[in-house]
């Protein structure tokens, strides 16, 4: 995580109605000079004052769009904020209102980790066998690494098809940070859970035997995210024997059990699409983070919505911005000079680049 400076003042002691008119009276003033991002994790004050909300996918899209805005104001964590500068077509500023704003998954897969075992791996199973895949929580050195190999980014509303065009290029696959939307997208195209390798970091050959990685196809690193780790098959059998009729829903970053017993999985777009679009009356218990089940449940209020788990908590990180912050960022935009500019430098911003333009071509 990067360190956030303390904000000055007078942001820490203004109420949330001055925080508010703050932030609209820069937007007011910057017109089409900025758009604000907000991803579905984001606290409920942040995404009404938002331009756009959507799921990684559609946010990366829209800011590879942009033409006219000079700022992106990225309201979500360090890794989206990234891809939106590698992806911007002109010369616009992204700013990311909280650097402390990370991703605990994108944390556990640190780049000169991963080339320390891609290289491992390249010598038990030889030169250009491999398709190294990065789901896009991942910071930008190393989907660099995987644009200087030749590979792909993935985005959970992807995974699928990107997964079915690397084993189609490749024999084998290296997947990383995410080790459960690894496994949930491999089993969907037919792999069994037991053919699938583990990469443990710290280990030697990732704490496999070099026979086992010879007869194996898919390679999952050890990275997880703590907030979808929350959601149990216990959870799911208890709802159901509450109430027959309720409907699983999960985001594929849960684990396999979880994954194979629920009605619906998808990205966090396909979530708020699939409930929005359910007939009245519909029930459904969610497996993911919770603003995002807060807001779904306020937004349909004909249906039941409730948390796959109740103590289900927020991503701590995704919760960094908020009204203070937010107001810190858009009046340093309105009065001209931005703080918090997420500028990712060359040669990284290229080699990344690849891996993510060759992921929306075919998105
Ligand atoms: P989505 O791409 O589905 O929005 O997921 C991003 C994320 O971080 C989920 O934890
Ligand atoms: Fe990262 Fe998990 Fe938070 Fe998503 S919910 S941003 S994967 S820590």
């Amino acid at each position: 995580m990067i360190y956030q400076q303390p904000l000055p003042a007078p942001y820490p002691s203004l109420t949330d109605a001055e925080l508010q008119q703050r932030i609209m009276e820069a937007k007011r003033s910057l017109g089409d000079k900025v758009v604000v991002l907000t991803h579905h994790y984001q606290r409920p004050e942040i995404v009404r004052i938002g331009d756009m909300r959507g799921d990684s996918l559609k946010l990366a899209q829209f800011a590879a769009e942009q033409e006219k805005a000079e700022y992106i104001v990225y309201c979500g964590v360090h890794f989206m904020a990234e891809s939106a500068d590698i992806l911007k077509r002109g010369k616009q500023t992204v700013i990311l209102p909280d650097m402390g704003a990370g991703c605990d998954m994108a944390d556990m897969a640190d780049a000169d980790d991963v080339e320390f075992a891609w290289n491992e791996l390249t010598e038990t199973l030889g030169h250009d066998s491999i398709m190294p895949v990065t789901y896009i929580n991942s910071t930008a050195a190393l989907k660099a690494f995987v644009g200087r190999k030749g590979g792909i980014v993935c985005t959970s509303s992807n995974a699928e098809k990107i997964v079915r065009w690397s084993l189609q290029e490749r024999k084998a696959l290296f997947f990383f940070p995410d080790q459960h939307l690894g496994r949930n997208t491999c089993k969907k195209l037919g792999f069994t859970p037991e053919s699938m390798l583990l990469w443990k970091p710290a280990k030697i050959l990732g704490g496999n035997t070099a026979d086992r990685i010879r007869d194996s196809r898919i390679f999952l690193w050890e990275g997880h995210c703590p907030v979808h780790a929350m959601f149990t098959l216990r959870q799911i059998d208890q709802l159901r024997a509450q109430d027959p009729e309720v409907k699983i829903i999960s985001h594929p970053e849960c684990p396999m059990e979880v994954v194979d017993k629920s009605d619906a999985v998808g990205s966090t777009e396909f979530i708020v699409k699939t409930i929005a679009e359910s007939p009245a009356g519909s029930k459904w218990a969610v497996g993911t983070e919770m603003n995002l089940v807060n807001r779904i449940a306020e937004e349909n209020p004909d249906k039941t919505v409730v948390s796959l788990n109740r103590y289900m908590c927020l991503c701590g990180t995704m919760n960094r911005i908020d009204l203070a912050h937010l107001a810190w960022a858009m009046d340093c935009v309105a009065a001209g000079r931005p703080v918090n500019v997420i500028s990712v430098a060359e040669p990284v911003r290229s080699l990344a680049q690849s891996a993510l333009t060759r992921m929306l071509s075919m998105s």
